[in-house]
């Protein structure tokens, strides 16, 4: 396929500004000519990175504009600092903060009409495979977004599908399993507006690391990946870089 690939280090509620300096000097000597590489570090970080050597993602948005929401964070403040992306929806939110599929439709149309990039996170948990239920559940958090922001936000959006029984676990799915979910998704946005679901770029995540990123990356509907925990190791992340490039 012709999307380029994208790989976003996540690095949740973790590292530090030497982490920075250490991660910053490993994208200035280590160039991905074919893969949109990604940092999305906590809020605290962002400002330093400096450099234009790795893009930077922050990890959540407000649904506001500005104004009176004390410890909450703008898409223009976002763009202030440099970032072109941010992961909206991870499943780790949509649990301890609550978020709903409402909620998290008006943080990507935030982000949307701010011009950044959204990288929408979808995923169901364990209870719901198991129910069979896989489709419909993805399907209603397409759907919640879509609704909310109209078909055009699919033109400036990434999915990430993240199965939540695989986030952290070290249990990856299969790259079968990923697949059929990815060409799933594609073909769901594919009724909305076929052109913008040949292109959108679906991410896996979900324990992707050094060893199996290649394997998950090789799949038809897979655009790249969501990574966690090996994004904060710098080497393994380079590896899972270099799997996508
Ligand atoms: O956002 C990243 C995902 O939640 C995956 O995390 O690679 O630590 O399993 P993980």
């Amino acid at each position: 396929n012709s999307r380029r690939p994208m790989v976003a280090g996540n690095w949740k509620m973790n590292g530090d500004l030497a982490l920075v300096t250490q991660m910053q000097d490993a994208f200035k000597q280590n160039r991905f000519e074919n893969v949109d590489v990604l940092v999305c570090p906590p809020f605290t970080l962002l400002a330093g990175f400096s450099s234009n050597d790795v893009g930077l993602g922050a990890q959540t948005i407000s649904e506001h504009p500005g104004g009176a929401h004390t410890g909450e964070i703008s898409a223009v403040m976002l763009r202030d600092v440099g970032c072109g992306h941010v992961i909206v929806g991870h499943s780790e939110r949509r649990t301890d903060q609550h978020e709903s599929n409402t909620l998290v439709a008006a943080k990507v149309n935030a982000a949307f009409s701010s011009g950044l990039t959204a990288i929408l996170c979808v995923g169901e948990p364990l209870a719901v495979r198991e129910a069979g239920k896989v489709f419909d559940h993805v399907a209603e958090q397409l759907d919640a977004v879509i609704g909310h922001c109209g078909s055009d936000v699919l033109n400036n959006l990434v999915i990430a599908y993240e199965p939540i029984w695989a986030i952290g676990t070290g249990n990856t799915a299969s790259p079968e399993q990923v697949q059929e979910v990815h060409a799933f998704i594609r073909s769901h946005l594919a009724k909305v507006d076929a052109m913008a679901a040949a292109k959108i770029r679906i991410l896996y995540g979900g324990s992707v690391n050094a060893t199996n990123a290649a394997q998950i990356f090789a799949q038809t509907d897979v655009d790249g990946g969501l990574i966690g925990g090996a994004s904060l190791k710098v080497t393994d992340f380079l590896a899972i870089c270099q799997a996508a490039n």
